[in-house]
């Protein structure tokens, strides 16, 4: 049992200062997975320092694959497509992109695994990768489509796959178990979501295709293909700088600088609305490394206005809404979120957690199926929070707290080392007190 931690939270004046996150988590699980299965040593930097990567590395460690950390650099020895089968149960962890993702991998070896993971992720969706891993060939053992899973795998044969829920993690399973298939795998997806499997996939030396169709995407990998090791550095996640932006953003005359930034165009929307809302953001510095976009930006709070977010948005911002509903009661206009239906099946059910702690906050919120509206210009005052065992909404809140009247207790603070084990240090680092 994890003992629960309780942070308290004194409102600010400002928020000030630079911030250099941890590796992106998206990117960290990918390269880890792709790493151990690749030929040859792979290294790396910035790793993401949240317990999901590290659950990630360890099921790569029980499945046979060697490496060392030092610091938040990672050393892999790529054992090549085939791995050996793990002497215990896969453990999970918290970590809904381990299970997904990997089960496509673990579906292509000549053996059978079990894959667990703790009372949220036992309680998530596995139907999404079940079925396509089965249609490829893979016998997987659940319980009613929820984990534990039991994977028999082996020979698997390729598919054409219409995704019918936008999700990167389905996405990736299936493009990794076209690694391990007969013939030509494709998957197409309604709507455009997070592209690094892609774009690593071919850093590691994959040959894949890929095209836009309307809205979302298709893209098809061959079986058999090889992979090569890589040295190189993640990308500071933006998920995670997302609750820093939003800080910034609250506070009018805020400054913030935020360096080596992941910048991907699929992940970036997040800017884009925080722009149209009034942060002010500059990008000072813009690279590519290994596919991925990567920049420095200078970042000040002026206006905040109110947003819309649906449709392609809603996927798009899917990881970020908790801190923009978080903070949206002081907004001018509020936020109004439709088509997020997903959120009530991520680590907690985040709809109904973001609207249960801003009414504990005082704030005026209403509930729908797929989202939330919360109306503008709204004072919060300092309440007891109960993060529901889920990283994002204990940091969202955290800074909701920032601009409450009084203090706010964040009860169940642990669960942001999931993610971000820093965070609740870096926050207090950037706000400005009297
Ligand atoms: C992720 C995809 C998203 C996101 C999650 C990370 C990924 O999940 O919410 O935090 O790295 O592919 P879905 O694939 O369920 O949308």
């Amino acid at each position: 049992m994890k003992t629960e931690t309780q942070v308290l939270v004194r409102p600010a004046r400002n928020v000030r200062g630079s911030v250099q996150l941890p590796g992106d988590k998206s990117i960290s699980h990918r390269y880890a997975m792709l790493a151990g299965i690749a030929e040859g040593k792979s290294r790396l930097e910035n790793y993401s320092t949240g317990a999901d990567c590290a659950s990630t590395l360890g099921c790569m460690r029980a499945l046979g694959v060697k490496w060392e950390k030092s610091g938040n650099a990672v050393e892999v020895e790529g054992r090549g497509l085939s791995l050996a089968p793990a002497a215990a149960a896969l453990d999970c962890g918290n970590s809904g992109s381990t299970m997904r993702m990997l089960s496509g991998i673990v579906a292509g070896q000549k053996f059978s695994s079990e894959m667990i993971g703790d009372e949220s992720l036992s309680r998530r969706p596995m139907e999404r990768v079940i079925q396509p891993l089965s249609e490829m060939g893979a016998k997987i053992d659940s319980a009613r489509g929820k984990p534990p899973l039991r994977i028999s795998g082996g020979a698997l044969k390729a598919i054409d796959f219409k995704m019918p829920v936008a999700s990167a993690q389905v996405k990736s399973c299936v493009l990794f178990a076209g690694l391990y298939a007969d013939g030509e795998t494709r998957v197409e997806e309604p709507l455009r979501t997070r592209d690094h499997t892609e774009v690593a996939l071919r850093t590691f030396g994959a040959r894949i295709e890929r095209k836009s169709l309307g809205q979302g995407s298709e893209a098809r990998i061959r079986g058999g293909e090889r992979l090569h090791g890589v040295e190189t550095r993640i990308p500071g996640d933006l998920s995670s700088a997302a609750f820093f932006l939003c800080a910034a953003a609250i506070f009018p005359g805020s400054q913030l600088a935020v360096a080596h930034l992941l910048m991907n165009p699929t992940r970036a929307r997040l800017l884009d609305i925080l722009m149209q809302m009034g942060l002010r953001i500059s990008v000072t510095e813009l690279d590519e490394v290994n596919g991925e976009l990567v920049g420095s930006l200078q970042v000040e709070g002026a206006q905040w206005k109110g947003a819309a977010i649906r449709g392609a948005d809603a996927a798009a911002l899917i990881d970020e809404i908790p801190v923009l509903a978080a903070t949206a009661p002081y907004t001018e206009q509020g936020l109004e979120v439709r088509d997020a239906k997903e959120l009530r099946v991520k680590e907690s059910d985040r709809i109904a957690a973001v609207a249960a702690n801003l009414r504990r906050m005082g704030a005026e919120v209403e509930e729908f199926d797929d989202g939330l509206k919360i109306p503008g210009g709204q004072r919060l005052h300092g309440a007891e929070i109960d993060a529901c065992g889920d990283h994002r909404i204990a940091m969202a809140f955290a800074v909701a707290a920032l601009r409450a009247e009084g203090e706010t207790l964040i009860r169940g603070a642990e669960s942001a080392a999931i993610s971000y084990p820093a965070f609740f240090d870096t926050l207090e680092g950037l706000a400005e007190r009297n």
